[in-house]
């Protein structure tokens, strides 16, 4: 059987760079609480004339061909993890193929939040052991800033989400890649953490566009506390699953990749699990969540950092809304 191996990473994230204290002038916040509750000391917002989620999609691309040697002509397939994608629909795995100028390849997009990346590359992974594809482009991209309420009433998200891109090449290997995947969702939370609008549940001639007064109901809304209960333990449980699939302990980690929620998340794990410092590798100071951004745009600058060598084992893992959890793991 065919294995699935990474052979390039890349990624993009907007210019512009929103500093808590920016923040802090319309919310009533400040740089200490953010960064005692959250670790996070920016975040990257984009540029609405410029950026859309397809256009940093296919830069952070760009950048992981080149690092794999291969051109925009090589990849069979897209699979497209985010939850903002440009249109409600159509996804934006079709804008990404005609933004790379691809003619007819196929395109998928998945909406499964924080875990999207993971879900992604576990999709990705089984079209490729089955021999359906040899090349798929697997992203994580959010454009998460325009749907932030920006004021007080929302400063339990709008401290921490941020905008950014992260590409992966998934190649066919006879080698070992990637050794498992598993993925799981609790669908008895999806409200706690979610955008309600536009929904398809509620009948729209009750709220024409036009007259909408409250855009309340398209801003993200969490129930932080909650989440967070459920995110230390899911992150736990699904990273022990995959040790125990494959037979490893949790020594035989080399790096960690925790999707980047909360540095206190991270720290929590890191501890529990009684890794060293150096093996969880955290980004969140500089970008914030993500969300499906965040795994490829860590693993992307682990690997510029020379974190992530040949042979080492790779865990990624994730929680976020659905509630959806996953974990990965990877022989590089
Ligand atoms: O990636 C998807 C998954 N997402 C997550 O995993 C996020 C998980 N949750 C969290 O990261 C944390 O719950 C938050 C960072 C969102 C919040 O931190 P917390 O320590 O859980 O704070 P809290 O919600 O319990 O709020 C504590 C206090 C409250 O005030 P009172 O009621 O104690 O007076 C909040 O109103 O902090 C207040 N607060 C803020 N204060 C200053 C909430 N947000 C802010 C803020 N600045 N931005």
């Amino acid at each position: 059987m065919q294995h699935s191996k990474i052979v390039g990473l890349g990624h993009y994230v907007p210019e512009r760079i929103v500093t808590n204290a920016e923040l802090s002038t319309n919310i009533d916040t400040n740089n200490e609480w953010i960064i005692e509750r959250t670790g996070i000391e920016e975040r990257r917002f984009i540029d609405p004339k410029t950026d859309t989620v397809a256009n940093m999609a296919a830069k952070a691309t760009h950048i992981a061909l080149d690092r794999a040697n291969l051109k925009v002509e090589d990849i069979d397939f897209i699979v497209f993890a985010t939850i903002t994608p440009d249109y409600f629909f159509p996804g934006s795995g079709v804008l990404l193929q005609r933004e790379l100028g691809l003619e007819s390849i196929g395109a998928l997009d998945i909406r499964n939040a924080c875990s999207g990346f993971i879900y992604a590359l576990s999709t990705a992974d089984a079209f490729i052991k089955t021999g359906m594809y040899k090349t798929i482009l697997v992203i994580g991209a959010e454009i998460q800033s325009t749907a932030l309420d920006l004021t007080t009433r929302g400063r339990n998200t709008a401290v921490i989400f941020g905008d950014g891109a992260g590409a992966a090449i998934l190649q066919a290997s006879d080698q070992q890649g990637i050794l498992s995947t598993h993925l799981h969702s609790d669908g008895r939370f999806a409200e706690e953490l979610y955008v309600k609008d536009p929904g398809s549940s509620r009948p729209h001639m009750e709220r024409q566009p036009e007259q909408i007064l409250d855009t309340s109901s398209f801003k993200v809304h969490m129930n932080g506390n909650l989440v967070f209960k459920h995110a230390i333990v899911r992150f736990h449980e699904v990273i022990l699953e995959a040790l125990e699939a494959n037979k490893m302990k949790k020594e035989d980690i080399d790096l960690l990749i925790p999707h980047q929620a909360n540095l206190r998340i991270s720290n929590y794990i890191q501890q529990k699990m009684e890794l060293a410092e150096d093996k969880v590798y955290n980004n969140i100071m500089r970008y914030g969540n993500t969300t499906a951004g965040s795994i490829p745009i860590a693993m992307s600058e682990a690997w510029e950092e020379g974190k992530i060598k040949e042979g080492n084992i790779v865990c990624l893992a994730a929680f976020g809304s659905g509630f959806t959890w996953a974990s990965a793991l990877i022989k590089w």
